[in-house]
This record gives C-alpha cells, structure tokens and sequence, in this order.
C-alpha cells in the first residue's frame, strides 16, 4: 500500500496529466478517464489520511485525533528535500513528523540491539543516540545477511565546491562503519553532473571537485578493495550497464511524477528533469557488472541524510516496474547550521559551516562568533536558570562528535543546571572539534593522486559473501 506521501506526490502528478489532457484538447473519453482516476485516487487519499488532498499541501500526519492548526503550521514550517531544509523550530526539524510525512519506518531502539546482535559489534554512536533516526527496509537487509547474502552499500555526494563541511561527513562516518562491521562493498556516486545542471559551475569545475572531493571521502577511511569511487561525467559513458539502467529508469517515470516530486517547472532544463534516473541507477546490482557481474539481485542499501530520501522514494517506486528490488534506506537527521538548527550546515553559506579545511583558529572563531548559545543573557542568570541544550548547536554538534555517552550526559546535566557556562561547552566543542578535523586533515593529506585514481578506476572488489 502506498504512503500518505507517495499516494499524495501521484496525486499531484495526475492533477497535472488531467490539466494537460485538457490544455492539449484531448478526446473527451481520455479526459473523463483521468478524471476518474483523479477522484478515485482523491477518495483513497481521504480514506488513509481523514483529510482532503490539497494541491501544495503535503501530508502531516494520519492520526485521527490530528490538530489541523497543527498541521498547517507544520506544513508552513517544515521544509526538507534536497535542495532546502528549514523550520521554524530552534529544536530543528520535527523528525517524527517528517517519517509520518515520507512514510518511512523510525529506527525502534528493537532495530538497533538486533543490528548489534547480527554484527557483533556495538551499534555506532549515531545509531544509539537517534542521529540515524530512520529507515526503509533495514530488517529486509539483515534478513538477507542472516541467511548468508550479501548486500551492498551506495551513499554519494554531489561536489559543488572544493571543500566539504563536517555535515557532509555524517553519512560517510556512517558508511564506513557500516562496511567495517558488515565487510561488504561501497559505491559511492559524485554527482559533478547534477552540479553542472543545478549550479553556475562549469563541467571542468564540477569534475575537478569531484576529484577534490575524494580525497575527503578515502580520508574517511574506506577500504580500498572494497570501494569503489566514481564520476558521473566518467562512468556515465564508460559503462553501458549503467547507462542502460538510466535509460530503464527514464522509460518509466513520467514528467508528472517528478513534477510532483521534486517540483520541477516548465522552464527547469531537461537535464534536471532526467537527472533522478542518474541517482536511481545506482541501485541496481548490475550497474556495477565489474564488481557483481549480471546480477541483478544484490540488495543495496543507502545511508544518506533524509533530504535525499524523494530520489529513492523515485526510486523505490520504479524498481518493481523494471524487475529490480527496491533499495533500503538508513536516514539521518541534519548536522545543523551554526546559527541554528533551523537550517542545515550547507556549503553555500561560509558563515554556516566548519569546513574540513578550516584551521584551528578559524574554527574556534566560529564556534566563538557564530554558534548559537541556548545559555542566558548573562552569567547570574544562567547559574540561576541553566541553558537549554535542546537548542543550544554547541551541545547539538557534540552529540554529534564526542563519543564518550557518560561525558556527553554530564555536559548536558551541568548546561541544564547552570553549572557549566556557555563560554565552557563551546571551549569543550571546539577542543572536540580541532583534533578531529586537524587528524582528517592529516589523512587527506596523505591521500594521493594513485591512491584517487585507484578507488576510481572500476575493477573487480574484495567481499566476503
Ligand atoms: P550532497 O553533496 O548535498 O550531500 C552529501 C551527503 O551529505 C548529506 N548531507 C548532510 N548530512 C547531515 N547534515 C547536513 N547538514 C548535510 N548536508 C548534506 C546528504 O544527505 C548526502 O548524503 N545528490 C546528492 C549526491 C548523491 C547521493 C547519492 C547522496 C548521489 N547519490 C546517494 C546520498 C546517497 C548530493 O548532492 O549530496
């Protein structure tokens, strides 16, 4: 059965095909069929949510009891797809909501102790503190491992500057624990062409970053004979398995539907409006015939933060169609920006973020100048009241990056209370902070052009199952 989201996105896309039926002056038979179909597909949407589709308007919840008031300030506030996040909430985005919202599954703490059980290892801080918070199909994949298949991991990044910013690195710390304790394969897709197409970049620019950017992703650590790295604007010509799957994918998503995904206009330009196949095909098996031969049937599994969720949602939807399986999905939750969780750390504004090539004075001005204090206005009343960790980002970054659970729980006991100073949480973030990105960039540092070009060349891996 479809989700309130999916059901609501082919709704709008059929508003849309009953609009152009009738602007291009179609048989009234073919009118009055979509038509039908239109108010059929209404009264199912009525029938799962208790609410009346309203074009713009997204599903919120499909509880009974839902406040409308409720509702439509979410709908205001809440905005999430891979091109904007924002909300008007200090605590960040309502991520209960958003899962009601997409239809996706929360990560139950039941999920958690039986990834812990299968792996043998303990779960990844980001697991046990909620920060992967949600998921589609996760129990399918561990299914699959128990009874001995293999599975594959495909996450990506779309390199539109030379430097990337410690939010980008949330689902690639993640990635490589995943492949360490599951010790299967990883592809990872550099969009440089959907850069080209969205950005003022040129293709020379957006190919450069993409080899720029690959220092940082092996410098997270990723196995060499079980990863594999690769350009669009390289591999898209290079393989014609990929291609091929591209082309499957084109075949059968309509204009409409990712008009009602992605919001698309008539005046995009078609590279955008083709590009969703491009970050589809990555997750069919045999996109990859260097690394998995013909087959079709290896599962594959993306962790990425949830604004990249309505490409898979695309995804998941066509794959069935093509004789493919769908994709699993492990969503995060943002990393935010500095001056609050109402956005998200985004490269295109310098002040919002800490790069990975940013120095130790630069970040400790940052932190200093730009990181938003859930502490009082002055030290007699915030020793009087305490802060509010749940909206203060120094404390938010740290539940990020200090592994330590004890340390984490002290430091938010003593921000509550008023025993710990604004001035002390951010001196203790970017004590965390500093030997962090000071030791990526000793990594990077080491990572060479060999070292680029062989995680990018596409060749057979190393996998256990
Ligand atoms: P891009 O380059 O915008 O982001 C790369 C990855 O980082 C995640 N991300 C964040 N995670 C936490 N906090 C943040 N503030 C934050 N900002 C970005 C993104 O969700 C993503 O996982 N179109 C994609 C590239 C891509 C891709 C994929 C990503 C192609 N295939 C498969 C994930 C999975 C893009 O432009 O990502």
């Amino acid at each position: 059965m479809s989700s309130p989201m999916e059901l609501y996105e082919q709704l709008t896309a059929q508003g849309l095909a009953v609009r152009e039926i009738k602007a291009q002056k179609g048989e009234k038979a073919e009118v009055e069929a979509a038509v039908q179909r239109l108010l059929r597909m209404k009264e199912d949407y009525k029938h799962l949510t208790g609410r009346d589709y309203q074009a713009g308007r997204p599903p919120a919840r499909t509880d009974d009891d839902a406040d409308p008031a409720e509702d439509e300030e979410e709908d205001e506030d809440d905005q999430v797809d891979p091109w904007n996040v924002s909300t008007s909430s200090a605590k960040g985005v309502d991520y209960a909501k958003l899962i009601v919202r997409f239809g996706s599954c929360k990560i139950e703490q039941e999920l958690v102790d039986r990834i812990a059980r299968v792996t043998g290892k303990t779960p990844h801080h980001f697991l046990r503190r909620g920060i992967f918070f949600s998921h589609r199909d996760m129990h399918q994949i561990l299914d699959a491992y128990e009874s001995q298949k293999s599975f594959y991991l495909y996450t990506g990044r779309g390199p539109s500057s030379g430097a990337m910013h410690v939010g980008h690195m949330i689902p690639f710390l993640f990635t490589k624990w995943l492949q360490d304790v599951f010790d299967v394969p990883l592809v990872v897709q550099m969009t440089d062409d959907e850069k080209y197409l969205w950005k003022d970049l040129s293709l020379e620019d957006c190919h450069r970053y993409t080899l720029e950017n690959a220092r940082d992703i092996i410098a997270c650590g990723f196995h060499p004979d079980k990863t594999f790295i690769f350009s669009d604007l390289d591999y898209m010509g290079a393989s014609p398995a990929f291609y091929r799957n591209v082309v499957k994918v084109q075949k059968h998503v309509t204009f409409n539907q990712v008009k009602g995904i992605f919001g698309f206009t008539d005046s995009d330009c078609i590279g955008k409006i083709s590009f969703p196949a491009i970050q589809a095909a990555p997750s069919f098996s045999n996109s990859f015939p260097q690394i998995f031969g013909d087959r079709n049937d290896v599962q594959c599994l993306i962790p990425c933060a949830i604004d990249q969720d309505p490409y898979f949602r695309m995804t998941r939807d066509v794959a069935p169609r093509i004789g493919y399986l769908k994709p699993a999905l492990l969503h995060s939750t943002f990393f935010p920006a500095l001056q609050g969780a109402q956005t998200k750390m985004s490269a295109s504004d310098a002040n919002s973020s800490i790069f990975l090539t940013d120095t130790a004075k630069q970040i400790k001005n940052k932190v200093n100048k730009h990181a938003f204090s859930g502490g009082k206005d002055t030290v007699e009343e915030h020793r009087k009241f305490g802060g509010n960790p749940d909206v203060d980002v120094s404390f938010m970054y740290l539940t990020f990056f200090l592994e330590d659970d004890e340390q984490l729980e002290k430091i938010r006991q003593d921000y509550r209370s008023g025993a710990l100073l604004t001035g002390e949480l951010k001196k203790c973030l970017i004590e965390t902070l500093q030997p962090m990105i000071a030791a990526h960039q000793e990594r990077r540092r080491l990572v060479t052009d060999e070292t680029v070009r062989q995680f990018m060349t596409p060749r057979k891996l190393h996998f256990s199952r």
